[in-house]
């Protein structure tokens, strides 16, 4: 319909057609053809579509009423299962008091609560929490406070920052910056300036079918003397990892590497961020990869886990020197310019609140941890399956690399996904050439053996 010019028309002929195009919208069909899906292949989901409707505990249910394992914790989220019913209630609860209230100049008291709560969980002095909505939005504020940090320090000629190839750390400018997945990148410009990579720390060769920290590749943190002697330290705010790399196909840290590059940034007085969005909350055992490791970072980004997945919401933690360096000034102005009207929602902090209670009286970390050597040796049984080429392991995480097909990047990768769900009733993620599984922390050790029963049957199914 033509769009009417103002003026053109009287106002209450005006009226009557934005009335008509209401009513209209009110009875457009429920298809598939107005979601346009995020990473996802459109045209081949709207071909076959793959849709939930409901889930409870360790299971999803399709839309024709299957069970489906969730061998994937939706993304790396839902870390204590499905539709708890205290998370549930809480969401509830808190919807039925209070809305919404408004982050900035006012606050609400399950913030604080929940603040203090995970900043307890949080290795050394990390003790001040920044809330937002999603890990995209954690590591963005991550990254500007590290150069803020600088800043408000006299330190302004630290703008430079460092990830690492392989690195996903969501799709906001910064985090596609200091990330190095070549699709999410190669298509957005020219990014942030100033940033450069640390070397991937993965090597089939060296560490092919490892459970657990590969014991090769620690030198690899040595690159980081290498950017410091091409850039000058005092170009360098901050350098992000992930402990775990997750998104590109569960890359564990090399033994000794994280604690190497500690050492290195201390050297220079350059930040250490752990982008924790997956590795947060459990998923290697502990509330925080930190603490697996022994290593306290400068500011660690976390998301998915702190609800399970039942509301979006993420954050960053800050060692209290970091915060203390902003708390100078005058009393009446902002230290931190800087925020998201939906940060600290009052849904999403009960959702927190509900969700680490869950972790603490169902011990979930310590299950995680209990399992972790039960489901690396399930994962190992799919070695010599047709085109699997590796298999890693970490906590309860998991990527199994197949070969490419030919000419058609992650095809293999994506047929075995689609297989499991449709045929197998399982729940798998695939990330380029990688099947990625990573199922809640409630699972069971029968489900963890029908996990990759399924997965090696779909697996054989697409050869
Ligand atoms: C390490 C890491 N950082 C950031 C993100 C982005 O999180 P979100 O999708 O909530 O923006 C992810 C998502 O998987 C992630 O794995």
């Amino acid at each position: 319909m033509p769009v009417p010019m103002p003026g053109t028309m009287p106002e209450s002929e005006m009226v009557s057609d934005m009335a008509q195009t209401r009513l209209a919208t009110v009875t457009a069909p429920n298809d598939l053809e107005s979601y346009w899906l995020p990473f996802t292949p459109n045209r081949s989901f709207k071909r076959s579509p793959r849709l939930i409707v409901r889930a409870k505990d360790m299971h999803y249910y399709s839309a024709d009423n299957r069970a489906l394992l969730d061998g994937t914790a939706g993304l790396w989220c839902t870390n204590a299962g499905h539709n708890r019913d205290p998370i549930v209630a809480a969401i509830k609860r808190a919807a039925e008091q209070l809305d919404y209230s408004p982050a900035f100049q006012f606050a609400h008291p399950a913030a604080f609560e929940l603040a203090g709560r995970v900043a307890a969980l949080a290795p050394g002095d990390l003790n001040r929490v920044f809330f937002c909505n999603s890990g995209s939005e954690a590591v963005d504020t991550a990254l500007k406070i590290a150069l803020a940090y600088h800043n408000v320090r006299g330190e302004g000629s630290r703008t430079r920052l460092i990830g690492r190839e392989r690195g996903y750390h969501g799709v906001g400018f910064g985090g596609i910056s200091v990330g190095g997945i070549v699709n999410n990148r190669k298509f957005f410009g020219s990014l942030l300036a100033g940033v450069d990579h640390l070397p991937a720390t993965y090597s089939r060769e060296h560490q092919a079918f490892t459970k657990g920290e590969p014991q090769w590749g620690a030198h690899f943190a040595d690159e980081l003397e290498r950017l410091v002697a091409l850039h000058d330290a005092a170009t360098i705010a901050a350098v992000i990892i992930e402990p775990m790399a997750g998104s590109t196909g569960v890359l564990p840290a090399p033994q000794g590497y994280l604690q190497r590059l500690r050492a290195i940034c201390d050297r220079h007085g350059i930040l250490l961020i752990f982008d924790e969005v997956i590795t947060g909350f459990g998923r290697l055992g502990y509330a925080f990869a930190a603490e697996r490791y022994g290593v306290v970072p400068d500011l660690i980004t976390f998301a998915k886990g702190v609800t399970s997945g039942a509301v979006p919401m993420g954050g960053v933690i800050a060692r209290d020197g970091i915060y203390e360096a902003f708390m100078r000034g005058p009393e009446h102005v902002i230290e931190l310019f800087h925020g998201y009207t939906y940060s600290v929602h009052p849904l999403a902090c009960a959702a927190g609140l509900a969700t680490l209670d869950l972790y603490r009286d169902e011990k979930l970390f310590d299950r995680a941890k209990a399992l972790e050597p039960r489901f690396a040796d399930a994962a190992m049984t799919l070695r010599g399956l047709p085109g699997v080429l590796d298999i890693r392991t970490v906590g309860l995480a998991v990527g199994i690399d197949l070969a490419s097909r030919a000419g058609a990047p992650g095809l293999r990768a994506y047929q075995v996904m689609e297989r499991a769900f449709q045929e197998e009733g399982v729940m798998v993620r695939a990330a380029g050439e990688t099947i990625a599984l990573s199922p809640p922390l409630i699972v069971s050790e029968a489900q963890i053996d029908e996990i990759f029963d399924k997965v090696g049957r779909a697996i054989k199914a697409v050869t």
